[in-house]
């Protein structure tokens, strides 16, 4: 299992674990953390929208051109915003911190 660490408006974390393969998505649903990903990953909603915790941006892999375009629309995004319905855990992103923003 590859572990993630989701952090919440408040500064609370808690930790969750997915299977490699899986999307970041629905192990933060799975979690029940507030990520609506309306439309599951068709890069049309940026309800899916995380902070990743700068220390871990480096390890992920690039975001697309659509998914640039589309964290561009969202007012709170910042230099290491990622959408969950485009990551994919591998072992390379154990221990991964993302922030999730409140709705
Ligand atoms: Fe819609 Fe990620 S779920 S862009």
């Amino acid at each position: 299992m590859i572990r993630v660490r989701f952090v919440a408006a408040d500064g609370s974390a808690r930790e969750a674990a997915g299977v490699e393969g899986a999307r970041l998505l629905d192990v933060a649903q799975a979690d029940g953390q507030p990520l609506e990903g309306t439309c599951d990953g068709d890069l049309a909603c940026a309800t899916c929208h995380v902070v990743v915790a700068a220390e871990d941006f480096a390890r992920l892999p690039p975001a697309i051109e659509e998914e640039e375009d589309l964290l561009d629309l969202v007012p709170s995004a910042t230099r290491t915003s990622r959408l969950a319905c485009q990551i994919r855990l591998t072992p390379m992103l154990d221990g991964l911190t993302v922030q999730v923003p409140s709705i």
